[in-house]
């Protein structure tokens, strides 16, 4: 039985199995999350980064931790929001499914993901926060998902939300 849980925090101090990041399609870093893991991370993960071609969104690759806590970054590119009518909900839905498929096909147990798409994309961070708990839901209600996953919010408003989310059981 997989535990979800939500907390406040800076996701690149999290010793987990992996963290996400909210990535740009060409993986060569950016401002928000992504800018902050690759500071934390030192410039390995650029280098490693470099190596894999970009990623579409809704697709997720994985590296190393290099400098962090974190053993692995599993690096997802999230939709951006134009609006919700341009397959948003399932790109968005894509990227945590997609890589907690990652997390599972190397053997992770814990994965920690901030609010993909949030921020700069400008996805509604309560429509956001649905997609998120429901996805890993039916996802971890599988076999060989993660067994514990993490919401990190940056936000007291964002860990409302999920707690809110997390509380209802249905
Ligand atoms: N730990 C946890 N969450 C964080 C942190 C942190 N250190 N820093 C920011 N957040 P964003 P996006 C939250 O903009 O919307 C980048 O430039 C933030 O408050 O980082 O997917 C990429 O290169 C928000 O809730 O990602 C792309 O170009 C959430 O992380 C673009 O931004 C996501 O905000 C991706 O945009």
């Amino acid at each position: 039985m997989a535990i979800l849980r939500a907390v406040q925090a800076d996701i690149t101090t999290l010793a987990v199995d992996a963290i996400v990041n909210a990535a740009n399609s060409s993986l060569l870093g950016g401002g928000g999350v992504d800018g902050a893991i690759h500071r934390a991370a030192g410039p390995g993960l650029l280098d490693e980064c470099r190596a894999l071609g970009g990623c579409l969104p809704g697709d997720a690759k994985m590296t190393k931790g290099y400098r962090l806590p974190a053993r692995y970054v599993i690096h997802t590119v999230g939709p951006i929001w134009r609006g919700g009518s341009h397959s948003e909900q399932q790109v968005l839905a894509s990227c945590y499914a997609t890589s907690l498929q990652l997390a599972a096909d190397a053997g992770l147990t814990s994965v920690a993901f901030p609010c993909i798409s949030t921020g700069a994309y400008g996805y509604p961070r309560e429509l956001a926060a649905q997609v998120a708990v429901d996805t890993v839901r039916e996802r971890v209600a599988r076999e060989q998902a993660a067994q514990e996953v993490i919401f990190v919010c940056f936000s007291a408003a964002d860990l409302a939300t999920y707690t809110a989310l997390l509380a209802d059981k249905r």
